[in-house]
C-alpha cells in the first residue's frame, strides 16, 4: 500500500520504492510535516522526527508549553495567526476583517488512482494500480469552513501530486487573497536553487544559486507562465551533478500567472510553496462556493538531475498528455513561417509541400496570415475565416490539395487575441481586456480577448468550429503572442476582478478542452512567440509545444538543454531552419541543425525548394532516418552528459526502453586547435551488452562505454584544413548510434 495512516499517532506515510513523504496531525488539530526524501521503513510512530525546541520569543500555542510554535514547526499548509509568521500557504479574510483561521483535522480518505480536477489540467491514471490519493478534511469551525488538502503518490515514480480545494459553508462570506497549491517544509537549506529564466529567443536557460536567507522566487505576473520564468524550481545539493546524488523538482501544472518560491528562515528551514499568484488574486466565496487550486507535482531523485529530469518526463508522456498522440511517435512537419512570413498564396504553399512531401515530410502547417485581413501584423486577428484574396480555395479546398500531395495538414491560430483592424473588434470592442479609462498598451499590434467571460469563449469556438468542421485539418499550433497589461474585465463587478487573470486561463483550458472533445484526431501544439507557455498545464491539452523562436542550432543547445531538465523531448518542437539564421545569422552546416532537432517533435521551417540538389538528398535522409529512430529520439531514456552552459561541447542522449539502442548526440560549438584525446562517459546502457557504433566497425560493451567512455575525439589537430568526415570548422556535430 503506497499511503498508510496509523491512527495511533495520527500520521500518513505516502511512500514507494524510492520515496518517503510523512506528515501527521499534530496536537492542535493541524497536519505538520514530518519528512520527504528517501524512502524509510514504515512503522506507527515518526513523532521522533517532529522537532520541538525551546526557542527566544516564539509565539507559543499552549499555556506552560514552550516547546509547540508554529513559528518552528513544519507544516502542511501554513496559515497566518497562530505564531507562523513565514509566509502562509493561504491567506483569507473574514468579513469583520480578521485574517485569523484555523484548520484541523476533521477526516480522510484513500483510494486507489486519483480524481480529475474540474476545469484544470491535472495527472491522471488509466490503470487505478499506478496511483494512490488521500484527502485530508479540516475544518475552521467558527466560520464553518473546510480545507482539503490533495495527495497523490504514483505507484512506480518518485512522483507526488499536490492541490488544496476550500469550501465555505458559513453565511458571511470569506476571501481568498493567496491560495497555494502547496507547502513544503524542508528541515534544512543546503541546497543550490536551479531554475530556467530567459526571454523570447533564449527561453528555458539554466541558473543555479545557493539558497540564503529570505524568500527566493520565480515568477509570472504576465497573464502566461513565461519565457522569463519556467513554473519550476529545484533544488539541488551541492554534490549532486547530472548523474548522480540527491535533488527534488517542483513544477506547476498551470498557464497563467503563478509564483514559485523558496523561503529560507533563520533557523534554516526551506519553506517551498507554488501556486497562483497571490498579487492581484482575490476570490470571495458565499456560502456553499468553493474555490479549488492548480495541482503541482514535487518529484524526487538520488540519481542527479537525470534522475529527476527522466521522472518528470515519464510521468507527463504517461500520466499527463492525453488523447491520439499519447506516447506516440510525432509527425514530421513543415512549417512556411520562415519560409514566407506573410508573403504566400495557395500556389506558392502547395509547391513548399509538394518538394517537402518528395523529402519524406508527413505533416504541412500553415502558419499565421491566412485568415480576415492578415497581410501583416497589424491586423485581422480575430477573423477566423480564409483570406480569399491568398487562398481562393479556402482551407477546405487548401487541404484538399494537401491531403492530395499525400500529406497531413495543419493550421496556426493565436484564437485569445484580437486587432483593432478587424471585424470582430469593430462589432465587440467591449471584449478587449482594457480599463476604458486609461491608453491600454498593445503588444505586437494586438490585444487580449477577455476570456473570462464565457460569450467570448463561445463564439471563438463557434468561429473556429466553422474552419475545422469544413476542412480536413490534423493539427493545428495555437500561438499567444502578447504578455497581459490591463487585466480588468468589462463584465465583473468591482468585488469580482480579482478572479479575472484566474478566469481567463480557466476560459483558455476550457476552450482547448471543447476542440479537443469534438476533434479528438488534431495534434495541438502549444506556442506562445515561441516558448513563452511552456508548462506543464498546457501539455494537458497540447502534447507539444514550440520550444523557441529562436531556431539557430547552436542557440538551441541551451534551450533544448534547459527544457529537458523537465519536458520530454516527445513534446519539444525543434525545426531545422534556413541558413543564415532569422534570428542570429548563423551559418550552421545542414547535418549539425537536423541533429539538434532530431532530439523533439521534429520539422522543418524553410522553402526546401530553394536548396540544391545536394540539400534536397540530404533532407530526404534525415528524414528517413529520424522515421527509423524518432520513437529513441522522442520517449527514450534522455540523459544530458555535457551541458552548453558549462561547456564548448554539448553530449546528450537518448536510450531505447529495452536498452537495445541508444543515440548520443555530440556538438562542438567553436573548433579548437590541436586538442587532448577526449571521451564521454555514456549513461543508462546495458553494461553486459556489446554495442555497434555507426559508421565505424567497433563493437564495444555498454559497461566500456559508461566507465571508460565513447572516443569523441578525432584525429585531425585542426591544422591545415583536415576534416573529419568530409567537415571541420565552428559548429560541427555527430550523432553516434549504437546498436546492441
Ligand atoms: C509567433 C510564433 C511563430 C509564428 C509567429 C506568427 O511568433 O512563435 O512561430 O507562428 O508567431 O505570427
Amino acid at each position: 500500500m503506497p499511503i498508510q495512516y496509523h491512527s495511533s499517532t495520527k500520521t500518513f506515510h505516502l511512500y514507494n520504492d524510492s520515496i518517503s513523504y510523512i506528515f501527521m496531525i499534530l496536537e492542535n488539530g493541524t497536519p505538520g510535516q514530518l519528512y520527504y526524501g528517501s524512502r524509510l521503513s514504515d512503522k506507527e510512530d515518526f513523532s521522533e522526527l517532529l522537532e520541538m525546541k525551546r526557542r527566544a520569543n516564539a509565539p507559543c500555542t499552549y499555556e506552560g508549553n514552550l516547546l509547540f510554535s508554529l513559528e518552528h514547526l513544519k507544516q502542511e499548509y501554513p496559515l497566518y495567526g497562530h505564531g507562523d509568521l513565514r509566509y502562509p500557504a493561504c491567506s483569507i479574510q473574514k468579513e469583520n476583517g480578521s485574517y485569523i483561521f484555523e484548520f484541523q483535522y476533521v477526516s480522510h480518505s484513500i483510494y486507489k488512482g486519483k480524481n480529475r480536477i474540474k476545469g484544470l489540467p491535472a495527472i491522471w491514471c488509466e490503470n487505478s494500480d499506478d496511483m494512490e490519493s488521500l484527502e485530508v478534511v479540516l475544518e475552521d469551525q467558527r466560520t464553518d469552513t473546510q480545507l482539503t488538502l490533495y495527495y497523490t503518490i504514483c505507484t512506480h515514480l518518485p512522483v507526488i501530486a499536490r492541490h488544496a480545494l476550500i469550501l465555505h459553508n458559513g453565511q458571511s462570506s470569506i476571501t481568498l487573497q493567496r491560495m497555494m497549491s502547496c507547502n513544503v517544509d524542508l528541515i534544512d537549506d543546503a541546497w543550490d536553487m536551479i531554475q530556467l529564466s530567459g526571454a523570447w529567443s533564449r527561453e528555458r536557460h539554466v541558473s543555479s544559486t545557493p539558497l540564503r536567507p529570505g524568500v527566493q522566487s520565480v515568477y509570472s505576473m504576465r497573464g502566461h507562465s513565461s519565457a522569463q520564468f519556467n513554473p519550476f524550481l529545484a533544488l539541488k545539493r551541492k554534490e549532486c551533478s547530472e548523474t548522480a546524488g540527491e535533488c527534488m523538482g517542483f513544477t506547476l501544472l498551470y498557464s497563467g500567472s503563478y509564483l514559485a518560491q523558496v523561503e529560507v528562515d533563520n533557523y534554516h528551514v526551506s519553506r517551498v510553496q507554488l501556486g497562483i499568484h497571490p498579487d492581484c488574486f482575490e476570490w470571495t466565496l458565499q456560502q456553499g462556493e468553493s474555490f479549488e487550486t492548480p495541482e503541482a507535482v514535487y518529484v524526487y531523485s538520488e540519481h542527479g538531475l537525470n534522475g529527476m529530469s527522466q521522472a518528470f518526463h515519464k510521468l507527463f508522456n504517461h500520466h499527463l498528455v492525453r488523447g491520439t498522440y499519447r506516447l506516440q511517435d510525432r509527425p514530421i512537419l513543415i512549417n512556411n513561417w520562415e519560409a514566407t512570413y506573410f508573403d504566400f498564396d495557395e500556389e506558392k504553399i502547395v509547391r513548399i509541400a509538394e518538394t517537402a512531401a518528395k523529402a519524406g515530410i508527413e505533416l504541412f502547417v500553415l502558419d499565421d496570415g491566412w485568415f480576415g485581413n492578415r497581410n501583416d501584423d497589424h491586423r485581422g486577428l480575430g477573423d477566423w475565416y480564409a483570406n480569399v484574396s491568398k487562398l481562393p480555395h479556402g482551407i477546405a479546398g487548401l487541404s484538399e490539395r494537401i491531403h492530395a500531395i499525400g500529406m497531413k495538414f495543419g493550421l496556426w491560430i493565436e484564437p485569445e487575441m484580437v486587432n483593432m483592424d478587424s471585424d470582430l473588434y469593430r462589432a465587440h470592442p467591449e471584449w478587449v481586456m482594457i480599463d476604458p479609462d486609461y491608453v491600454p498598451c498593445h503588444g505586437r499590434n494586438q490585444y487580449v480577448l477577455d476570456f473570462s467571460r464565457r460569450e467570448v469563449v463561445d463564439h471563438i469556438f463557434n468561429m473556429l468550429d466553422h474552419v475545422l468542421d469544413g476542412a480536413d485539418v490534423n493539427y493545428i499550433k495555437w500561438d499567444m503572442n502578447r504578455t497581459m497589461s490591463e487585466v480588468y474585465s468589462r463584465s465583473h463587478s468591482s468585488d469580482r476582478q480579482g478572479r479575472v487573470m484566474h478566469e481567463y486561463i480557466l476560459g483558455v483550458y476550457d476552450l482547448y478542452e471543447r476542440l479537443m472533445q469534438k476533434y479528438p484526431d488534431i495534434l495541438f501544439e502549444s506556442c506562445a512567440s515561441g516558448g513563452s507557455r511552456f508548462d506543464a498545464g498546457m501539455l494537458y491539452y497540447a502534447p507539444q509545444a514550440w520550444t523557441s523562436d529562436n531556431s539557430d542550432a547552436i542557440e538551441r543547445l541551451k534551450i533544448q538543454y534547459g527544457t529537458s531538465f523537465v519536458y520530454p523531448p516527445s513534446c519539444m518542437g525543434a525545426h531545422v531552419s534556413a541558413v543564415p539564421n532569422h534570428q542570429v545569422f548563423r551559418n550552421t552546416p545542414l547535418n549539425t541543425r537536423a541533429n539538434v532537432a532530431f532530439y523533439g517533435a521534429f520539422g522543418y521551417e524553410l522553402d526546401l525548394s530553394k536548396l540544391s540538389d545536394e540539400e534536397k538528398e540530404e533532407v530526404r535522409q534525415q528524414v528517413a532516418f529520424m522515421k527509423k529512430y524518432r520513437h529513441v529520439f522522442q520517449y527514450g531514456t534522455f540523459y544530458r552528459l555535457s551541458s552548453p552552459f558549462e561547456s564548448n561541447e554539448t553530449v546528450w542522449m537518448s536510450v531505447s526502453e529495452d536498452r537495445s539502442t541508444a543515440i548520443v548526440g555530440y556538438y562542438r560549438v567553436l573548433n579548437e586547435v590541436n586538442v587532448g584525446y577526449r571521451r564521454v562517459r555514456l549513461a543508462g546502457l546495458d553494461e553486459n551488452a556489446v554495442y555497434t557504433i555507426n559508421g565505424t566497425d567497433q563493437a564495444t560493451d555498454g559497461r566500456e562505454l559508461m566507465k571508460a567512455g565513447l572516443v569523441i575525439s578525432d584525429y585531425t589537430s585542426g591544422e591545415n584544413g583536415e576534416t573529419y568526415n568530409g567537415r571541420n570548422g565552428d559548429f560541427i556535430s555527430r550523432l553516434y548510434v549504437l546498436e546492441s
